[in-house]
């Protein structure tokens, strides 16, 4: 099983590192053997070859089975310098865009033990989301101008890009609650209008499947307010990246969220919801359980291995049933472990799980 990985820029390298850990933890118990195919990419790639996603890392990326994707883009206050100037369009998106990732799944749920910033009587319903956004179109990939002091930024959407995201939310409803939740903006945007009718469609061809449409501003308000009452919700790209950020909260931490970028062939990329947080970057203090889950998914959805998957999800369970906590997962002033133990805690548990 060829992967490729690309750690990037941030903390991406220090939570990958254990991502990789953990996969050869996992490969010794069931005797894999993973072959990692190693990429630059964002800042790192425009110091060595001046881009920021050059061909070579696409090169990597097109030879190998899957992509684990570690996180790109540099502090904000430096973002005019050739190295962070448009990082994130030049490597990310431009990845997302020439493998034509447009279906990004963002889960998301309470474990036991974290502390939720929701009351105990809302998180005692049950919360279990799975936020699919729409990853190749819309705003993000449309032109982007700035001429003197005016700017624009595009949206469009057509049918068939509508079409894919919403079947894959569908599709992956009937595997959970059988509810899709689509987001728009439908009472100003036309991309909204077009994404209602869209989905609209695609869902008579679910009937056994429940669809709402909500519109985004009040989803923000929703999905706090009783976060129990949603199980698939389906949101073009800049609303799933808000969206998805906002109910990280609920898993205790944005640190805690993975994602899967899938194609229409099934080819993924698997990368942590969250960026590459700068301002801790490099001080071993980082949360890797995202990236951990990420290639967690890698197993699952790009390989089959759902007993390794599981496997994973449990040893992580276990790490944080045990106490084990980095710093995004204390108030201030508490103690907790580093970006490092709290991988080698994951190993351990998969170890002693695994018999
Ligand atoms: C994410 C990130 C990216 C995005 C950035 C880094 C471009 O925020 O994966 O959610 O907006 O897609
Ligand atoms: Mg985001």
């Amino acid at each position: 099983m060829k992967i490729a990985i690309l750690a990037g820029d941030g903390i991406g390298p220090e939570v990958m590192d254990e991502a990789h850990k953990v996969l050869e933890t996992v490969a010794g118990k069931f005797g894999h053997r993973f072959e990692y195919l190693y990429g630059l990419i964002g800042g790192e790639a425009f110091e060595a070859y001046g881009q920021h996603f050059p061909d070579k890392t696409a090169e990597i990326c097109a030879e190998a089975e899957a992509i684990l994707f570690g996180s790109v883009g540099g502090p904000v206050e430096k973002m005019h310098e050739a190295k962070w100037k448009n990082c994130e369009i030049n490597s990310i998106l431009a990845l997302r865009k020439r493998f034509g990732f447009n279906v990004n799944l963002r889960p998301v749920k309470v474990y036991p033990g974290l502390d939720c910033v929701l009351r105990a009587d809302i998180v005692e319903k049950g919360i279990d989301i799975l936020c699919v956004r729409e990853l190749g179109g819309g705003i993000y990939f449309g032109e982007h101008r700035t001429e003197g002091d005016r700017a624009w930024d595009v949206m469009e959407y057509d049918r068939e890009t509508i079409e894919k995201v919403a079947h894959a939310a569908f599709k992956a409803a009937m595997k959970r609650g059988k509810k899709v939740s689509s987001v728009d903006k439908a009472n100003v945007l036309d991309c909204s209008k077009l994404w209602r009718k869209v989905v609209s469609e695609v869902g008579l061809r679910y009937p056994d499947c429940e669809l709402e449409h909500v519109l985004v501003d009040n989803m923000a308000m929703q999905v706090l307010k009783r976060p129990f009452d949603f199980d698939v919700i389906l949101c073009p790209n800049m609303f799933g990246d808000i969206i998805s950020d906002e109910i990280s909260v609920f898993a205790g931490s944005l640190g805690m969220l993975p994602s899967a970028s899938l194609n229409v062939d099934g080819f993924g990329m698997y990368e942590p919801s969250g960026g590459s947080a700068p301002d801790i970057a490099g001080r071993g203090i980082a949360n890797p359980i995202a990236q951990i889950l990420s290639a967690a998914m890698m197993l699952k959805y790009s390989f089959g291995l759902d007993a390794e998957h599981d496997l994973i999800v449990s040893a992580v369970e276990a790490a944080l049933a045990e106490g084990y906590r980095t710093a995004d997962l204390v108030p201030p002033d508490h103690t907790f472990v580093s970006t490092r133990a709290m991988g080698d805690a994951i190993c351990h548990f998969i170890n002693k799980l695994y018999v």
